[in-house]
C-alpha cells in the first residue's frame, strides 16, 4: 500500500540506467539487461533491491549488485511446473512432428506419410541438470514410461534414485540417450556445453530440447548436426540471442521453436509476481528475502 509502482515494460538499457537511481526496487522478467552499469547508477542513488520473476539471473550482474549494496532475489519455484511442462510438449512436438504436420494441414495438405513419427515408451530421455524443472520433466516423462537417466555434478546417485533416475556422466548420457532435455543455468561454466564436439558425441538421431538458456548449446553447430542428420530434431524455447534474428533456426525443417514462454502461463506468472513483490517488499521493510540470491 505505501509502494508508488512504474510500469514500463518497453524502457531501453540508456533509459533504465539514467532513471534507475530514483527507485527503491527494480523488478524484471528476462529482456532487461540488469548491468554493472544500471546497478552502479542505482547503488548511488535509491535502489536496495532487484526482483527477477523467473529462475535465471543470468540478465542481472549479480557481482555488481553485490557490490553497490543492492539485494537480488528471485523466483525459483512459480514457473517450475510450467517450464516441465513446455518441456514435455517440446518432446511430444518433435516426436510427432506436430507443428510442421500442423503447418501442412493448414496449407491445404494432406501427406499422411511424410509424418512419421516414432514412440517415446521406452526411449531414453537424458536430463542435463536435476533440478526442480528437471525432477518434474522426469516425473512426467515416466508415466510416457520412458527411461530416464540424468547427469547432474551437483545431486547425489541416491537423490536421483528417490526420482527413479540413473545417473550418468555426461559421456554416457549423450552416447545412449535417444532424447535430451537440458536444464542447467546460464553460467561462464555451461556456455557453449552444447558444442560441435559434444554434439558429435550424441547417440546418431538424438533429439534435443532447451526450455534453459539459449548459449547452452552453440547453435552453429547444432543447425550443422541437423543438417548432416547425426541429430534428428531440435525444439528450443531459448535462443543465444533473443529473438534469434537472422538465425539459421529460423525455417530450418527439423526444428520446433518457441518464444521463450517456457515459464509463460497464467498461473506461473502470477505466482513469480507474488513471489517476488512479498520479496522485494520483505527487504524494503528491512527483513531477510526468501530468495536472496547474493
Ligand atoms: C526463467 O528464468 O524463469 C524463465 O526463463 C522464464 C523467464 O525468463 O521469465
Amino acid at each position: 500500500p505505501h509502494a508508488e509502482l512504474v510500469e514500463r515494460p518497453p524502457i531501453t538499457q540508456e533509459e533504465l540506467a539514467a532513471t534507475i537511481a530514483d527507485f527503491d526496487a527494480l523488478l524484471v522478467r528476462s529482456r532487461p539487461k540488469v548491468t554493472a552499469e544500471v546497478l552502479a547508477a542505482g547503488g548511488q542513488g535509491r535502489l536496495k533491491v532487484v526482483g527477477r520473476a523467473g529462475v535465471g539471473v543470468d540478465n542481472i550482474d549479480v557481482n555488481a549488485a553485490t557490490q553497490a549494496g543492492v539485494t537480488v532475489v528471485n523466483a525459483p519455484t512459480g514457473n517450475t511446473v510450467a517450464a516441465a511442462e513446455h518441456a514435455v510438449a517440446l518432446l511430444l512436438a518433435l516426436a510427432r512432428r506436430i507443428p510442421q504436420a500442423h503447418a501442412s494441414v493448414q496449407a491445404g495438405e494432406w501427406k499422411r506419410s511424410q509424418f512419421m513419427g516414432t514412440v517415446m515408451r521406452s526411449k531414453r530421455l537424458g536430463l542435463v541438470g536435476l533440478g526442480r524443472i528437471a525432477s518434474l520433466v522426469a516425473e512426467r516423462a515416466q508415466a510416457f514410461d520412458m527411461e530416464v537417466v540424468a547427469h547432474d555434478p551437483y545431486v547425489s546417485a541416491e537423490y536421483a534414485a528417490n526420482q527413479g533416475v540413473q545417473l550418468l556422466s555426461l559421456d554416457d548420457l549423450l552416447a545412449t540417450a535417444d532424447f535430451i532435455s537440458i536444464h542447467v543455468p546460464g553460467t561462464d561454466q555451461t556456455r557453449g556445453m552444447f558444442n560441435a564436439e559434444r554434439l558429435s558425441r550424441c547417440k546418431a538421431g538424438v533429439r534435443i530440447v532447451n526450455c534453459a538458456r539459449g548459449n547452452v548449446i552453440d547453435e552453429g553447430a547444432l543447425v550443422e548436426a541437423l543438417n548432416s542428420g547425426h541429430v534428428a530434431g531440435a525444439a528450443l524455447d531459448v535462443y543465444a540471442q533473443e529473438p534469434p534474428v537472422g538465425s539459421p533456426l529460423i525455417g530450418h525443417p527439423k526444428v520446433v521453436l518457441t518464444p521463450h514462454i517456457a515459464g509463460s502461463t497464467h498461473e506461473a506468472q502470477r505466482q513469480v509476481a507474488i513471489d517476488v513483490a512479498e520479496q522485494v517488499a520483505a527487504v524494503l521493510a528491512g527483513h531477510p528475502a526468501r530468495y536472496a540470491i547474493n
